[in-house]
């Protein structure tokens, strides 16, 4: 059984991570306005990547005893102009995510509670890839410049992005 406390972290962080479908939904938006449809896919990916981060902790909830409580979603940023700046976004949006969920397992350490620990240790691998990805994309784009040949050519290559569901028993 969880803690008032821990249930109302993850009830946060359930939040954080339909916000960040939401965030990179946008992203998402603004890339097919520019035709660039490999990086919108990139996005797509993600933005079913996140609303698989918020059910995985949502099932925990209950699993552990605990109550959902459904936070309001806010509008997400839009002030941007380049894919360059979408992705330097999206990596200090990810810093953040990773600082919440960092947190998330210190309050379960604190409360010697391991069961939770245990399930966010999931979360701590998942944020070390999602900012290894994020920032290759970046460093490529800072090569790129203002290249319209090489920013078509990371298009083809995010083109080839592929969702992959998780297993039934991990969501
Ligand atoms: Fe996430
Ligand atoms: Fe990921």
């Amino acid at each position: 059984m969880i803690s008032e406390k821990m249930n109302d972290l993850l009830n946060r962080q359930v939040q954080k991570e339909f916000y960040s479908a939401y965030l990179y939904l946008g992203f998402e938006a603004y890339f097919q306005h520019q035709n660039l449809d490999g990086f919108a896919n990139f996005f797509r990916v993600q933005v079913q990547e996140e609303r698989d981060h918020a059910m995985k902790i949502f099932n925990y909830i209950t699993q552990a005893g605990g109550k959902v409580k459904l936070y309001q979603v806010d509008e997400p940023e839009d002030n941007f102009n380049s894919a360059e700046e979408i992705f330097e976004q999206t990596l200090k949006h990810e810093q953040e995510v990773t600082k919440s969920i960092y947190n998330l397992v210190d309050n379960a350490l604190a409360e010697k509670d391991h069961g939770t620990n245990t399930f966010l240790q999931w979360f701590v691998t998942e944020q070390v890839e999602e900012e290894a990805t994020v920032d290759k994309v970046l460093r490529k784009l800072q090569l790129i410049k203002n290249d319209p040949h090489a920013l078509l050519m990371l298009d083809a290559e995010l083109a080839t992005r592929v969702y992959t569901a998780p297993a039934a028993e991990t969501v």
